[in-house]
């Protein structure tokens, strides 16, 4: 008799955002403690990069990744627990507002890092000639408190992994680092989106990325 076989769960794209979010973020904690902000500044843009592509792919990108697909109405939620949180080719109903509320926070923090100013005036974001002085004082005390947001959502994030380690004997990680799993009873192949889509968005954020660091100039 031969097992379930797995299925393509996680693609190339969502695999590797989600470790290069992993490594930025205490990455990107520690540049800015030890004042290394220069460092720290591009890291924010490589995180810029990989959030465009990951934002990108969640509407051209394979089944698992796209919004439209795991992000779902209290309806929807409620039969998925009444069945007793049957397993799911993806993000579950429920996980699929904490991957929401990862990305945004990850967006807001970004996008505040973008435009703040130290207390100092010595160093800030690229884009900070487009804001006023009190609106960059805003945004430094915002990307203080979106920080620690995201370190609570992290947490949870953590302790949900956890949880179905534990509790339910699921252990999520290895789908996420080979990309596969089976599933018993089998669920249908979801649908993975063409490489080339993923090398088109690559090429967009890149390029984004690169006009932001210029201070985003322009043209009239
Ligand atoms: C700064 C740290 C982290 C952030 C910001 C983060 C963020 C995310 C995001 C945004 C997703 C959704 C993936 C997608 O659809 O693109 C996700 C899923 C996932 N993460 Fe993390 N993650 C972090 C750390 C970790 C660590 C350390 C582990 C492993 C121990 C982990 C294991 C997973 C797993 C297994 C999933 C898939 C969950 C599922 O099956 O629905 N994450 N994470
Ligand atoms: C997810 C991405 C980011 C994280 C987790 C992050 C985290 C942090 C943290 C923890 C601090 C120290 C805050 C404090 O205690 O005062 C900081 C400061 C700073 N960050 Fe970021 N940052 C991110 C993105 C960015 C980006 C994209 C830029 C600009 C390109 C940026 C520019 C700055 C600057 C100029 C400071 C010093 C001024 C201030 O405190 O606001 N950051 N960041």
């Amino acid at each position: 008799m031969t097992g379930p076989v797995p299925l393509r769960l996680w693609d190339g794209v969502v695999r590797l955002s989600h470790w290069a979010f992993a490594a930025l973020v205490p990455l990107l904690w520690w540049s800015a403690e030890t004042d290394r902000l220069d460092l720290h500044k591009r890291l924010g843009l490589a995180m810029l990069a990989v959030l465009l592509v990951r934002l990108g792919w969640g509407l051209v990108g394979s089944d698992t990744a796209r919004f439209a697909r795991f992000l779902k109405g209290p309806q929807a939620i409620r039969q998925w627990l009444a069945a007793g949180k049957p397993a799911v080719a993806g993000h579950n109903p429920l996980g699929g507002w904490s991957v929401a509320a990862l990305l945004g926070l990850l967006s807001l923090q970004v996008s505040l890092g973008l435009i703040t100013e130290d207390t100092d005036g010595l160093e800030s974001g690229p884009l900070n000639h487009y804001v006023s002085y009190d609106v960059a004082s805003l945004a430094r005390e915002g990307h203080e408190l979106v920080f620690n947001l995201l370190l609570g959502m992290i947490a949870l994030h953590l302790a949900a992994i956890a949880w179905y380690r534990f509790a339910r004997r699921d252990n999520l990680v290895p789908a996420m680092l080979t990309g596969r799993r089976a599933f018993d009873p089998p669920l249908p192949q979801p649908r993975m989106a063409p490489a080339w889509r993923a090398l088109v968005l690559a090429a967009i954020a890149g390029l984004a990325v690169w006009w932001v660091a210029q201070g985003a100039p322009l043209p009239f």
